[in-house]
């Protein structure tokens, strides 16, 4: 296991489209897993996506802290989302404070959709399929963009709301992504 190095926002890895991964259950994959999810717990993010770690795959971790949700059975414990595909549940928006491990030091009021679906892969090549709201559809809106080469300053309408996290730091919770 190892600690990866993060890209972050110029570097070409993050505008790339990430490739499917053919075979979710190899051994590659799931040393790329482990790997990942150690780097997560040692900067204490919510999510991380493969490009952000140079690896150009349709490979995202995520989870859900109980602190960020209406009550502690919401909480999700640490997941692997392979291949992922979002279908969004309605046209209802809500904006949410992001971070980004990719665009250190900031944040950003971000619309996404309040209610999302989303289907994917284990590591154990079974399927996922979940209908979520909440922090839990953003953290998964947020890591899927990364696959697709999209941070999260391209999706905010209004960049007044971009700042430095140290100059309001008391307006913004939550980790990166
Ligand atoms: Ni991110």
């Amino acid at each position: 296991m190892s600690i990866l190095k993060i890209a972050r926002m110029g570097h070409p890895v993050l505008r790339q489209v990430a490739t499917p991964i053919a075979d979710p259950t190899s051994p590659e994959i799931k040393a790329l897993v482990q790997d990942m999810c150690e780097t997560l717990d040692d900067i204490q993010g919510a999510g991380l996506a493969a490009p952000q770690v140079h690896v150009s795959k349709r490979l995202v971790i995520f989870q859900v802290p109980a602190r960020r949700t209406d009550n502690e059975a919401s909480a999700v414990p640490l997941q692997v989302l392979i291949n992922p595909v979002i279908e969004p549940q309605g046209d209802e928006m809500v904006e949410t404070w992001e971070r980004c491990l990719s665009v250190p030091g900031l944040a950003g009021l971000v619309p996404r959709y309040k209610s999302i679906r989303y289907t994917g892969l284990t590591l154990a090549g079974e399927q996922i399929d979940r209908t979520v709201d909440g922090f839990h559809a953003v953290v998964v809106q947020h890591e899927c963009d990364h696959l697709d080469g999209v941070l999260y300053p391209q999706r905010m309408k209004n960049l007044e709301k971009l700042v430095f996290t140290d100059e309001i730091r008391h307006h913004i919770e939550g980790n990166d992504a």
